[in-house]
């Protein structure tokens, strides 16, 4: 088990040192002193409260609420909120020049650095203000005929699904929303479902990486390349997974990807990225029409008119962070949040879990239900009575309360919640 003692004492002997790093705008120092975690068991550093105390620390939190909706959208770091602040002042300075000339430009580190983060070539990546922006640029840009069938899941994002049912109206297309259980008994059942739903007039997949309901991930790759296979285009909703588990584009194989980096990577609200496979960059329309000389051109999908540069540079900065915890630790110290209130809950006789906990399935995000209490009430309770935060999931199907913690949730924020849900449980 790593103590605080032994963190520090490697990192010193890597030439710097952990405090150093986490104190305020020291944080930027933090790949540098990473080496002292390196390593380490992502599992032992997942349970070592020295370090996620240090972490706790970097955010500029209201802790008189226990805020479990981090699938929303998240609090920046300190260091990234300051970023985005100071980018804000240097523009309002003569816009015209210190915003468009001076920042503008550097849109293209953010652009190389997200593209090295997601595995693809940075001519792939556009740098849009959300998931919404990304993903219907996709959806919309598509050129598809009246009785052309898009396939879906009837799981997948209300606005995403709205996107379909306007090109329904609009364009006469065939949506056809599949369902699936949750949790489901494997990987394979979700795959099959969506992979045998397949009709001949089937021209796009359209599904989520991680679902934001439950959080269930899906087996993408198996899914992408049977439907590549078949000439069919696949349109990955992945708002809530970059930055949130490892994984890059190799492990996916889908045509179109889009994420929100205000989630899990914690980067300044209205910032998102969308991957457009280079083979279909020519193809795909613009959401906000581009010049013509523009055609094979990442860029096209950015011509959005005036816009701070603010948002998407300090984006650099919540890469930094990032990339100073690393991946694969933010990952397990998320499940290891997550196991702790959900495995308590899991034992209760008036408690449903509709969460798979194996690590192949989910990471952070759990859905939980009060079987005998109406989740709308839930939810109202953990607010009025314990100044807690959770989403209230009701679908057709099945209904529960979202909890999504974060790297700055304490022990202490989930244990309130598990006993909050034991007692309402109890009383109803
Ligand atoms: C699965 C999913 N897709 C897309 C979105 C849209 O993200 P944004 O609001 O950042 O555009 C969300 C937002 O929560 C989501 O959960």
């Amino acid at each position: 088990m790593v103590t605080r003692r032994t963190f520090l004492h490697t990192a010193a002997a890597a030439g710097g040192t952990v405090l150093a790093a986490f104190r305020d705008d020291g944080l930027r120092r933090l790949s540098a002193a990473s080496p002292a975690a390196d390593g380490m068991d992502a599992a032992a550093v997942a349970a070592d409260e020295d370090y996620w105390r240090e972490i706790q620390q970097a955010f500029t939190l209201d802790r008189t609420v226990i805020n479990l909706n981090n699938g929303g959208c998240c609090p920046s770091p300190r260091v990234v909120h300051e970023a985005l602040k100071r980018y804000l002042d240097i523009s309002n300075q003569a816009p015209v020049y210190h915003m468009w000339q001076i920042l503008e430009p550097n849109i293209e580190s953010v652009r190389r650095r997200l593209a090295a983060g997601f595995g693809c070539d940075p001519e792939e990546m556009a740098i849009t203000r959300n998931a919404s922006e990304a993903l219907q640029i996709a959806q919309l840009g598509l050129d598809l005929r009246a009785g052309d069938e898009v396939l879906t899941t009837n799981q997948d994002y209300g606005r995403m699904l709205d996107t379909w049912e306007q090109r329904v109206r609009r364009d006469r297309i065939k949506l056809t929303k599949i369902s699936f259980p949750v949790p489901p008994k494997s990987m394979g059942e979700l795959s099959d479902r969506l992979l045998a739903a397949i009709t001949p007039a089937t021209r796009v997949l359209h599904f989520c990486h991680i679902t934001n309901l439950t959080g269930q991930i899906f087996p993408v790759k198996a899914i992408c390349e049977e439907a590549r296979r078949r000439g069919i285009r696949t349109i990955v909703d992945g708002a809530h997974a970059f930055a949130h588990f490892p994984f890059t584009v190799k492990d996916l194989g889908c045509d179109f990807y889009g994420t929100s980096l205000h989630k899990w990577l914690l980067a300044p609200i209205g910032t998102g990225f969308l991957y457009v496979r280079r083979e279909h960059l020519e193809k795909l329309w613009p959401l906000t029409p581009a010049a013509e000389k523009r055609t094979s051109d990442i860029r096209k999908f950015e011509e959005i008119g005036t816009h701070p540069a603010a948002n998407h540079n300090a984006i650099a900065e919540a890469l930094t962070f990032h990339e100073g915890i690393g991946v694969e630790r933010k990952a397990a110290r998320l499940r290891y949040l997550r196991d702790r209130w959900a495995r308590r809950l899991a034992e209760h006789p008036r408690i449903r879990l509709h969460t798979n906990l194996d690590p192949a399935h989910s990471c952070a995000i759990g859905t939980v239900q009060a079987v005998a209490v109406p989740t709308p009430k839930v939810v109202e309770q953990l607010w009025a009575k314990w100044r807690i935060i959770a989403t209230p999931i009701v679908h057709a199907e099945y209904e529960g309360v979202r909890v999504t913690p974060n790297v700055y949730t304490t022990l202490e924020e989930v244990d309130t919640f598990a006993a909050a849900m034991e007692e309402i449980a109890k009383k109803g």
